[in-house]
């Protein structure tokens, strides 16, 4: 990987600016609060590439909800997925007969959230949805679909707004690809 000092000079094009993910966050966040409101909800926010949604997100919910954090990954440093599934760290409340809303950054393969409802499902929540930033359906390896999702993009490797590469890039203020140049040997 060749990560340069200028994060903008490594980026090849903006996917979707700034403007277009505050005003679709802000519309997701409406959506969210409509169908919540009244509900017992506890949000959780995968870490660590969905904290910048995350917490736009939430801030557009105008309805009770509670914050929790869960870091689970499927990757490793590079741009593919491992197929290898690590819950880094736990929520920290019990979830029984509570409706539970997953924040992601991106639906990729979908075995990360595939894994993590499963998972959620065996302590008996009173529901589970999720929600994602991005959607890649052409990359995926098992039978899911987000249940809310911001944009969908095609297959190209995408930083930003949350997203990284190596832990890079997560603090443009816009979802980008990356110059191949970036990520090649
Ligand atoms: P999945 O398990 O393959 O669906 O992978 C989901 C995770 O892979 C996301 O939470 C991201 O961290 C990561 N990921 C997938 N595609 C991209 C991308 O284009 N850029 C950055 N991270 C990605
Ligand atoms: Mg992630």
């Amino acid at each position: 990987m060749n990560i340069g000092q200028d994060m903008q000079k490594d980026i090849l094009k903006v996917l979707i600016s700034e403007e277009e993910i505050s005003a679709r966050v802000k519309e997701l966040g409406e959506q969210l609060a409509n169908d919540y409101r009244g509900k017992d909800v506890i949000v959780i926010c995968v870490l660590k590439g969905a904290c910048v949604f995350f917490t736009d997100l939430v801030r557009n919910m105008d309805c009770q909800l509670e914050m929790e954090f869960m870091a689970i990954s499927s990757y490793g440093g590079g741009t593919k997925t491992s197929g290898v599934v690590r819950i880094a760290k736990d929520i920290d409340t019990s979830i029984t007969n509570r409706h539970i809303l997953i924040v992601e950054d991106i639906m990729d393969s979908g075995l990360t959230l595939s894994h993590m409802k499963k998972l959620l499902e065996s302590r008996s929540p009173a529901s589970i949805k999720t929600v994602c930033l991005l959607d890649k359906p052409e990359r995926r390896e098992c039978d899911i679909t987000p249940d809310y999702c911001g944009f969908t993009i095609p297959n190209e490797f995408v930083v930003g707004y949350g997203l990284d590469l190596a832990g890079f890039y997560r603090n443009l203020k816009y979802v980008g690809v990356l110059k191949p140049e970036v990520y090649s040997e």
